[in-house]
This record gives C-alpha cells, structure tokens and sequence, in this order.
C-alpha cells in the first residue's frame, strides 16, 4: 500500500526519484522519504509526514548528490504517520537503509528477540525490524548483504516489496518482493525499481515483473541478476511496456478523477477493440476460446473482489445468470478467503481487480486454487499479481487508473463481463441470436451514447452539485441492474467528499431506512424505464411524502418523473442490462463535483490509497 521507487545508474538519483514517487503517489500519501549515497560515499535519509511536494520542500536545501538512491510514499500501517515513521529505515550502525512496502506480520516477536540482543528501535514501524534483523544477521554471521537478505527473508513472515542500500557497497540496490508488486527498470548503463512501471517508463520501456519470492541484485556494470531465497539464479524474461506517458499524465483536467471519468467512452472502444465485432455480430473474448469447454461446463460462478470492482461482481452475477442461465455467487474475497468455502472442480472464479495486486483478493484466488477452482482474472494492470495468479482472464484495458476512487476501471470491469456474459451464453446455447445481437449492438454503442451523456450532463450535474454540497447524508436507490449503481454512487460520494452516504436496493426502503428520511436527507433514485419502473416510482412518492429532495436519474423524456423529483439528470435509452455503463457516470460526476465544491482532495482522498496490498 506505499510506492518505492529505486535508481542506479549515470544520472543524478534525487529527480528520478521524486518524479517515480509522484507517479507512484496513488498508492499512499501520508508520508514520504529518500535515501541516497552521495558522492562522498556518505547514506543521507531525508524524511518527512506529508505528501511527496513536503518532501521535496523539506529536502529543497539539502545535499541531493548521488546516482544511486532509493524512495518511499507511505500509507501508514505500523506507526502513525510522522516523520520517524516514515521510510526509508536505517539500520542500528545507520550503514543499511530499506524502503518496504507491504506488512510483517511477524514483527513483535522479532523485535522483541533483536531487543533481547541490544538493539535500540527508533520507529514503531515493522520495516525497521526487517533492516534491524538484515543487519544483525550480517554481523552476528559475517555474511555479506545478500546472504543476510536471504536468511532474513527465510524468518519474516508476510507481504513485502523491498529495497535495501548499503553505504558500504554503494554500487548495488538489493531488492526482493513476496505478495507486494515491484518490477526492474533496464535503461543504457543504468536501472530502475518501481511498484510498477509508471515510475520508469519515461527512462526505459524494458521491464522485468519481478515474482514472488525473486531477489533482485542490481549492480553498476553487471547485468541484473536474479535469484531465489536459495540462492538459485533464475531466469526472467525482459518485457517491453506498452505504456506511455501521456496516459499517466493529467491532460489539462485538474484532476485524474474528472480525466479518468472522461475518458470512459474511449476506454471502453478500447476495451471492446478486436472483441465486439458488429459487422460479423461477434464478441470474441479469447480466454473463451482457450478454455471453451472448461468454461462451457462450468456448474457454478463464484466472483470475488472488493470495492468498486466487488459492485462490477455484482452485475456480472446478473448477466451470468441472464445470459448464461448459470448460478453465479458474489463475494467480498476478504470474507470468501477466511471462510471454508465449498468449491468443486466444477466451479469457475472469477477474480475482478482493477489493481490486480489487491491481497484480499489475491488471496480468495490462491484459495480457490487449491481447492481445484478454474480462476478468471479480470484486471487492469497489465502484468500485475492477480493475472499471473489466474488460469486465464481478460483485460479491460482501460489504461492507468491514477484517482484513487475507481472510475473507468468500474465500467472496464462491466464491460469486460458483459462480453464474457455473451460469448458464453452464445457457447452454451442460452442466449437466442436475435437477442445476442441485439445486446452486442447496443453494447458496441454504448461509447457514442456515453459521450453525448457527458457533454449533456456535466453543467447540469455541477449545478446540483453545488445545492447539495451541504447535506451531511445521501441515500441511493436503485432495483435490479441498478442497485449495484446506487451501491457504487454511495461509495464514490463517500470516499471523496466524506459524506456519510448509503446504497440500498429501492424495495429495502421500506424495511428501516426509511426511518432516516426527512428534509434534511436528499435521496437519488436510479430510475430507468425498466421492468421495475412503476415500483421504484411508488418509492419516490414514498420519499416525497416524506419530504426529502429526489435527484432522479431517469430516461429522457420522462415527464412523470420530472414533475416529481427536486432535479433530473437524462439517460440515453438502452438495453436494461447496459444501463450500469450510463447510470454510474453522473454519479461519479456528482460524487467530483461535491468533492471539488467541499475544497476536498479528491485523487487522494485521506485514509485511502489505490493499491491495497494488505489485509
Ligand atoms: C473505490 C475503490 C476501491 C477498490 C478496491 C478494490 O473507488 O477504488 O473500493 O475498488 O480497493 O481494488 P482493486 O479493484 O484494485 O482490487
């Protein structure tokens, strides 16, 4: 849940490292930290509480000589966040400094055990008693660093992405990852480390994912060597990222999220790119084609996930069962991997992450695998630990999500399980052609009609944005396809503005929160012309009745619903089980503009980060 970054080679260390931790700000910000040797050959740590501009203001008048150098933003675990807790982390004889990202499970019986032998701890934090631990092992055993890094990686127990400098060797970075992501920069006579790629790809597009259980030893001159915890070389092959800069870059938006959130319409053309193909009325999904039968024969889905992408579970469990006349199973992968789940060699999982790094539920996928489940992965990140966990899966392709609240990557998500809905049905038989057709049209158009939404709903959904500003709580509602809509709406408002929002299936209402509502409590109803329309129709005069304000989103033209509710944001017409795709947009637009009216952070929402890679 933090980012490292590492660099080694010609040029000056301190900027390639404060732009890698920029890049890499996402994944946590409460505090940041550098650790370089200089060209006295002296270890210099700067650190400090805050995001990565403090540190750079903190470090402003600081020596920042050097070409080799290793960095941290942190999402704080162990400790507070403040300046002792912040990465990097010395060792006692202050020769050793270690960045880490990730949780050692087993730190305070380690602690207490270094304790017992005399040594001091500055911090609360467990990564520096992996650095207490590397060191001590290196003198009491007179071994060299990376046999210290070994046998110490041999007694943790946990997660952990990390890189260690020695002042005494100032021309190596060891580093070593389990459950925690980190990939190897490979430039001209220099390398790189980050949590992913976006910290190396301005320098060099050659990576190496480094795999559970990898140590890396990046040396000046030498090519860089991998190995085991044994000791064992092995092999790695060097992958050219498909990334570019501009993808991970603002745009002029003055933020990520309203980027991220524009940029849907041509994400999902990318998405469905070589997949939908209207001219022969084909979806092509080729993990479908792979595993056919295996897929085709399929008894049961089981999808896991968390967040955002757990709401996508929860339409994916509708298309499957729709289209695919098939039980399908949603689970929240943090209660699905401590539970006993029962699983059969029959039953496919599907795993949804944006990050794919996320531990819960990589965790559910580990599970599931050894209980002899065939494992789906949906992701984004290309490369990323779920993938590589997965028998097969289908990236959504959306590009680099930088907001910290999940938005193309939600509907990436739903697009990516609507084909795999329609190539399967069509597979086993459940789906007639006229309605695959018909469903895979609409879906290919969803794009245009995305757009037009955008351009027409934005000033609208501002102008509200700013009447709503001051309630202090939001209920959402919405039936069927659009319940998981009202679920993510909330989510969103909550975790940007910090205000305190619900999302309920509209029925429920009337089974205790309705109790809530008043004045004071401004609900928005999802409510589409759909099957369930006249019911969630009655639930609005239920609200009104009450005297709470509606913000309805309705289809255009919908007069009825227009005299009723206290604003109206239009939806273009679609198929039932692709209004997710238009409803979810002017709720993140709304959750944004709140955010951005209440003077809120909104790409790094507090207590947040994108990435998380512990429990
Ligand atoms: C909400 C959000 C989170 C993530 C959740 C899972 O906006 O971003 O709820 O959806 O942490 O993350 P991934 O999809 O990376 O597994």
């Amino acid at each position: 849940m933090c980012g490292i970054v590492g660099y080694l080679g010609k040029r000056k260390a301190y900027p390639v490292l404060i732009n890698g931790l920029k890049r890499l700000e996402y994944r946590g910000y409460d505090s940041a930290g550098v650790a370089m040797i200089n060209d006295q050959g002296q270890l210099n740590v700067y650190k400090t509480k805050g995001k990565v501009s403090d540190l750079e203001a903190y470090a402003s008048d600081k020596d920042l000589t050097g070409t080799v150098g290793i960095a941290h933003t942190r999402w704080a675990t162990h400790g507070e966040p403040n300046s002792v807790n912040a990465h990097p982390h010395f060792s006692a004889s202050g020769n050793l400094a270690i960045i880490h990202n990730g949780i050692i499970e087993n730190y305070a019986v380690l602690k207490k055990q270094l304790m017992e032998k005399g040594v001091e701890f500055k911090s609360n934090t467990d990564t520096e008693v992996l650095i207490q631990l590397i060191e001590y092992i290196q003198t009491s055993k007179h071994t060299d660093l990376l046999t210290a890094v070994r046998m110490a990686l041999h007694t943790v127990i946990g997660a952990y992405a990390i890189a260690v400098l020695d002042r005494n060797n100032p021309d190596q970075i060891i580093a070593a990852r389990k459950s925690s992501p980190l990939v190897v920069g490979i430039g001209e006579d220099e390398f790189f480390l980050g949590s992913d790629a976006s910290p190396i790809i301005e320098y060099t597009k050659k990576v190496i994912y480094l795999d559970d259980k990898d140590i890396a030893i990046i040396r000046r001159g030498e090519d860089v060597k991998i190995v085991d915890f044994y000791n064992e070389e092995l092999k790695h092959d060097v992958t050219e990222v498909a990334l570019d800069l501009a993808q991970i870059e603002k745009g002029g938006y003055p933020h990520f999220m309203l980027k991220e959130i524009n940029e849907q319409p041509d994400c999902l053309m990318d998405c469905m790119s070589g997949r939908v193909n209207v001219d022969v009325n084909n979806v092509v999904l080729s993990a479908v084609i792979d595993h056919r039968q295996r897929l085709v024969d399929a008894r049961r889905f089981i999808i896991v996930a968390c967040g955002t992408s757990w709401h996508a579970g929860l339409i994916g469990k509708q298309l499957i069962e729709d289209i695919c006349h098939v039980p399908c199973e949603v689970e929240y992968a943090s209660e699905f991997r401590y539970r006993n789940p029962v699983i059969n060699s029959t039953d496919v999982v599907i795993a949804i992450s944006q990050s794919g790094e996320t531990a819960d539920t990589l965790a559910a996928v580990e599970l599931a695998k050894q209980k002899g489940a065939f494992i789906y992965g949906i992701c984004n990140a290309i490369g990323s630990s779920i993938p590589r966990a997965t028998h097969t899966g289908s990236y959504i392709h959306v590009g680099p999500e930088i907001g910290v609240a999940s938005t193309k990557a939600f509907t990436g998500q739903v697009t990516v399980l609507t084909m795999l809905a329609l190539a399967l049905g069509k597979e086993r038989g459940t789906i007639d052609q006229q309605k695959y057709v018909n469903l895979l049209h609409e879906l290919h158009d969803i794009p245009e009609k995305m757009k037009t939404l955008l351009q027409q709903c934005t000033d609208n959904i501002h102008e509200i944005a700013k009447i709503f500003t001051y309630a202090r709580n939001f209920l959402y509602l919405g039936r069927g396809y659009n319940y998981p809509v009202a679920l993510e709406g909330a989510l969103k408002l909550k975790e940007i503005s910090y205000i305190h929002a619900e999302g309920y299936p509209a029925a429920e209402m009337k089974h205790g929160p309705i109790a809530l509502i008043d004045e004071e409590m401004p609900v928005v109803v999802v409510a589409t012309k759909n099957v369930l329309y006249e019911k969630v129709l009655s639930n609005i005069q239920e609200i009104k009745a009450r005297h709470a304000r509606v913000i309805a989103l309705v289809n255009e033209g919908d007069e009825t619903i227009k005299r009723m509710a206290d604003a109206v944001i239009e939806l273009p017409q679609t198929q039932e089980c692709l209004e997710p795709l238009l409803a979810t947009i002017p709720l993140q637009l709304m959750a944004y503009f709140i955010a951005v009216c209440k003077g809120k952070d909104v790409d790094q929402p507090r207590n947040l980060a994108k990435s998380v890679t512990v429990e």
